[in-house]
């Protein structure tokens, strides 16, 4: 994810103003108190110089086993630099944003999600790297420039959880995430499976599987798939796909020569064509009119907002961070593919798309899992694809072999949960608990 556009809902219109001001019990409150995470705040990943990853925890609804032994998802938003607070508060969280003009002054309620992943497990949203959403980088030398300091401060702060509360210690934990997350996912992933054999027991990271969501992973081959994916589509002619594909070899050719920063620009440059090509509002959904509108930004810039969330009330939110997004430019095009095929052998990777998404979708992921170094690679490949039914309507397409599970997503583009919220919280727990078309 995710640089939405946000709707103008902070305007304080004088008269509601004071309105509020005069008659403050006749509004309801901003942030209920059924509307709070279960434990929110900071988990320092440099204790010295004060850098804090912010946390909003979720415990589980309805959990179907004592909470001890109830999954943990961990949610991490893409980007690079954006919150996971999109995540929460417009996706999968188990309370969202909306635009409600007669409840308050600010215009803006919570209200509760039917297709919240939190329903029989926990969810932990992240906001990574430091620097991001409300999480506290003490210097700009301090965010990660890579993913192996996204995964150790990632680490830091997954072990700083899970030594809160005794509740949190040996819960089985699967690791999820959209877009950018792509990169980070197998980032901390490969961290712990690395790590854990070096440490006691009594201090490992209960890896149960990870999750990705319309990821960035090998972007070398996922920038060369737009142009087939589009023309394809039909949403341009024969020429623009040779402009197109011109655009994308010159990216491949920058990565080769490892001139990272210049293959990023190359990168954008590609979807800049592709939107200008196209004329969508949007890469993230070829069937939207418009962009995603969103509105939880002002709803976390409000200072009451902060105080339940415990952030500091002079903290300023954004959607997105330049300047982790900046720290990252070298990051972008470099693969984490092989951290993948590690994750396959040694845990369980679910990828699934949006199909509507021309950003980091299907096609686009299609073309770097074939070729995966997998023992089970082949076998993956010729397995059936089955039409995949929720409460026995069409919910899309899913194929699974050994470790390695995709889903195809109808309905839906790169914000997937916000698109199909029911049917991303049937795939997801199906997945975890490898039940129904996710079973045997
Ligand atoms: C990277 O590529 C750009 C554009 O082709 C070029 O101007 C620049 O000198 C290259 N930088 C390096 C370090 O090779
Ligand atoms: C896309 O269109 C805009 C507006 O016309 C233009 O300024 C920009 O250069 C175009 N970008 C590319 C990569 O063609
Ligand atoms: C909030 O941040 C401000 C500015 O950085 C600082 O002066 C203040 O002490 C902080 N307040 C708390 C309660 O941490």
């Amino acid at each position: 994810m995710a640089r939405t556009t946000s709707t103008a809902t902070s305007t304080c219109f004088l008269l509601l103003c004071l309105y509020s001001s005069f008659y403050p019990t006749t509004s309801a409150p901003l942030f209920p108190k059924e509307a709070l995470p279960t434990k929110s705040g900071y988990l320092p990943v440099n204790p010295t110089t004060g850098s804090a990853i912010f946390y909003a925890f979720y415990e589980a609804q309805a959990p179907t086993s004592p909470l001890s032994r109830t999954p943990l998802l961990i949610w991490l938003q893409g980007g690079p630099g954006c919150s996971s607070m999109t995540g929460n508060f417009f996706e999968l969280g188990p309370w969202r944003v909306i635009t409600s003009h007669t409840k308050n002054a600010h215009g803006l309620s919570l209200e509760p999600n039917p297709g919240a992943w939190n329903r029989l497990f926990g969810l932990l949203f992240l906001d990574n790297p430091i620097g991001a959403g409300f999480s506290i980088a003490a210097s700009p030398e301090e965010i990660p420039r890579d993913q192996h300091s996204v995964a150790k401060h990632l680490f830091a702060a997954i072990t700083g959880f899970t030594s809160l509360h005794p509740l949190f210690k040996d819960r089985p934990i699967y690791i999820t995430g959209e877009s950018y997350a792509g990169k980070y996912v197998p980032a901390i992933g490969y961290y712990i499976l690395n790590k854990n054999p070096q440490l006691p027991v009594s201090q490992r990271v209960n890896l149960a599987g990870v999750a990705i969501g319309d990821g960035l992973t090998d972007p070398v081959t996922q920038v060369a798939t737009h142009a087939n994916s589009v023309y394809y589509s039909g949403l341009i002619n024969e020429r623009q796909k040779r402009e197109l594909e011109q655009a994308q070899r010159e990216a491949v050719e920058l990565v080769k020569l490892g001139n990272w920063s210049e293959a990023t620009n190359a990168r954008s440059k590609v979807m800049e064509m592709l939107v200008n090509m196209t004329g969508l509002a949007t890469l993230y959904d070829f069937t939207k009119k418009k962009p995603y509108q969103t509105s939880y930004a002002t709803f976390l810039n409000i200072a009451e907002v902060k105080k339940a969330l415990g952030v500091n009330e002079s903290m300023v939110f954004e959607e997105c961070s330049e300047v982790v997004g900046y720290a990252l430019q070298d990051d972008v095009m470099k693969s984490v593919k092989y951290m993948v095929e590690l994750l396959v052998k040694k845990s369980k990777v679910l990828l699934y798309q949006g199909l509507y998404d021309l950003r980091d979708g299907v096609v686009s992921t299609e073309a770097w899992v074939k070729t995966m170094k997998w023992e089970g690679i082949e076998k993956f490949l010729m397995a059936d694809r089955v039409v995949w039914r929720v409460k026995g309507e069409l919910a899309g397409y899913l194929q699974k072999w050994g470790g390695l599970t995709h889903v195809v997503v109808s309905g839906a583009g790169h914000i997937l949960p916000a698109d199909q919220p029911s049917n991303s919280q049937a795939m997801i727990e199906d997945w975890v608990l490898e039940k129904g078309q996710f079973g045997g």
